[in-house]
């Protein structure tokens, strides 16, 4: 049905796409994998019109096509769920598909277009209420409502970047069910994953992407999670790290009976403890939506406790901003990298030195010292192996994963006490996944304790000293990662508590 030839898309210093050739059969999930800066998302958004290439053909079903806008590639059946969601948030779900049609069918038929959208939650069996508004919703609702969207817009080619990355994995079966039984409808879906476990269940083809170039498309069958990784990687080598099984009794940070409220006045945490010890790496095993978000908020200053207090090497620095978590030595890689984590118009290297720009270091007397700043962020893209464009460039334009390792950079380079990182290596291509493991093993070795909330349970039992796992703003138990399984932890998170406090 589709036919990308010899596509090439450059940016100013930046060669994105050089030549990517692939094509999509109808009734195929077709799997785009690739490094981070590979190309993949601005593919995509050539395919959709956002971007017009520099040369190369687009065919839908035979004839070529010029798209100039998503408008026009959606008229033509072709749809995009983008990472972050186009929703309003104070709207309801049924508002917000509506706005989302070709013109807002006229107060009458709103009764007929209800009906007809509710037919598609229910043949899908989705959870979701069309009259809640969408601020209430959780992301995985969220992403319903684009699916929605497109499929209300007759969409015959899906293309979903990345959907999973913000689901908890309970969620990402729920959409790959739905995904199967739209292929089953003869409908295309080109997706996009870094988790090769997801690679392995969906994909009926997979074309692998390096440095913009297509390298080779594969068919179920020819391929295995080794054979994609190494020509996704090719002669890179993955970072090696081993974990120091030393720890010290001393602790940096306790949490002593905390609660936190939501704007909804519900307990977010609910009488919270936990201890650290001076390099330890506490895995926090949850499902989303438990606390995990919380508590991180409350830990780094950006929210405040209702109760409760959090002892940082004895000095009381609950309800402190988060200027003062700061200064104690509390670092935070946070889970919306777009809204909190960057200033997405300011470039790289101010991006880098952003929480210490009042350092010495980067300046001379009361100017900043460009040099020095600049300096600073070419050891940092070596480091991190940061694809980051020519000089200057603004950090919205780096691909999702490279926007990930500039704040893990940024964090990591005033040698905090404690990390408090919330899926750290969430979009992140295997080798730099690897590399932020090895960053939090060696900052471990260095005295560095980390709080580690993750989702990926052999993540979560490869680095942690201790994971803690949480249900419904409280501490459910303390598991030891050497002796407990995956399916015990699964036990733990659904709010059971037979081994509590066993590795206290
Ligand atoms: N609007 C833009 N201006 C300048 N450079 C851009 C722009 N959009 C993308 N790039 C560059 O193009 C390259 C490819 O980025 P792209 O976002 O397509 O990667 P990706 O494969 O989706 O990576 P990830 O897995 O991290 O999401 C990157 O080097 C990026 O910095
Ligand atoms: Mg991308």
């Amino acid at each position: 049905m589709l036919q990308i030839e010899n596509i090439r898309k450059t940016f100013p210093g930046v060669v994105a796409l050089d030549a990517v050739s692939f094509s999509v059969k109808e009734g195929e999930i077709h799997t785009l994998l690739g490094e981070n800066g590979a190309g993949k998302s601005t593919l995509m958004n050539v395919l959709t019109g956002l971007y017009h290439p520099d040369r190369g053909s687009i065919r839908l079903a035979g004839e070529e096509v010029h798209f100039t806008s998503p408008r026009d590639s959606l008229s033509r059946g072709i749809g995009m769920v983008h990472q972050h969601f186009m929703l309003v948030p104070a709207h309801s779900v049924f508002e917000n598909i509506l706005l989302a049609l070709d013109g807002v069918p006229n107060f009458f038929k709103r009764r007929e277009w209800k009906a007809k959208i509710q037919a598609l939650i229910d043949e899908f069996q989705l959870d979701l209420d069309l009259d809640t508004p969408v601020w209430k919703l959780s992301i995985g609702a969220q992403q319903w409502i684009e699916l929605i969207k497109l499929l209300m817009r007759d969409c015959r080619l899906l293309i979903l970047d990345e959907p999973t990355a913000v689901l908890t994995p309970q969620e990402a079966n729920r959409l790959f069910d739905v995904l199967r039984r739209l292929k089953e409808q003869g409908k295309s879906i080109i997706f996009i994953s870094h988790k090769m476990r997801e690679v392995m269940a969906i994909s009926d083809r997979v074309t692998i992407l390096k440095k913009g170039r297509s390298i080779d498309t594969l068919a179920r069958g020819e391929f295995d999670e080794a054979r994609l990784a190494s020509l996704m990687i090719g002669h890179d080598r993955i970072p090696e790290w081993q974990k120091n099984l030393q720890m010290s009794d001393e602790i940096v940070l306790t949490i002593d009976n905390l609660s936190v409220r939501n704007d909804r006045g519900l307990a977010d945490l609910d009488k919270f403890n936990l201890t650290l010890k001076k390099g330890e790496i506490l895995g926090i095993a949850g499902v989303a939506g438990n606390g995990q978000k919380a508590l991180a908020e409350v830990l780094t200053g950006l929210r405040n406790a209702t109760q409760g207090r959090i002892l940082a090497r004895g000095e009381d620095i609950t309800n402190s901003n988060a200027r003062r978590s700061y200064i104690a030595g509390i670092a935070h890689i946070p889970e919306d990298l777009k809204a909190i984590g960057i200033a997405p118009d300011m470039s790289v290297d101010e991006n880098l030195i952003m929480k210490s720009f009042k350092n010495g270091a980067f300046r001379t007397w009361i100017f900043q010292d460009k040099r020095a700043i600049r300096r600073n962020a070419e050891e940092k893209i070596e480091q991190f192996a940061i694809k980051s464009g020519p000089d200057g460039t603004p950090v919205r334009y780096l691909s999702g994963g490279n926007i990930q390792k500039v704040i893990i950079a940024r964090e990591l380079s005033e040698e905090p006490s404690v990390l408090v990182a919330l899926y750290p290596t969430r979009g992140l291509d295997i080798g730099s996944a690897e590399y932020v493991h090895k960053v939090i093993a060696d900052g471990a070795d260095q005295g560095m304790s980390t709080i580690l909330i993750a989702e990926d349970l052999d993540e979560l039992l490869k680095l942690s000293d201790r994971i803690a796992v949480m249900f419904r703003g409280r501490l459910i138990g303390y598991a030891d990662p050497r002796s407990t399984t995956r399916e015990e932890i699964g036990l733990m998170m659904s709010g059971e508590n037979r081994n509590a406090g066993s590795a206290a």
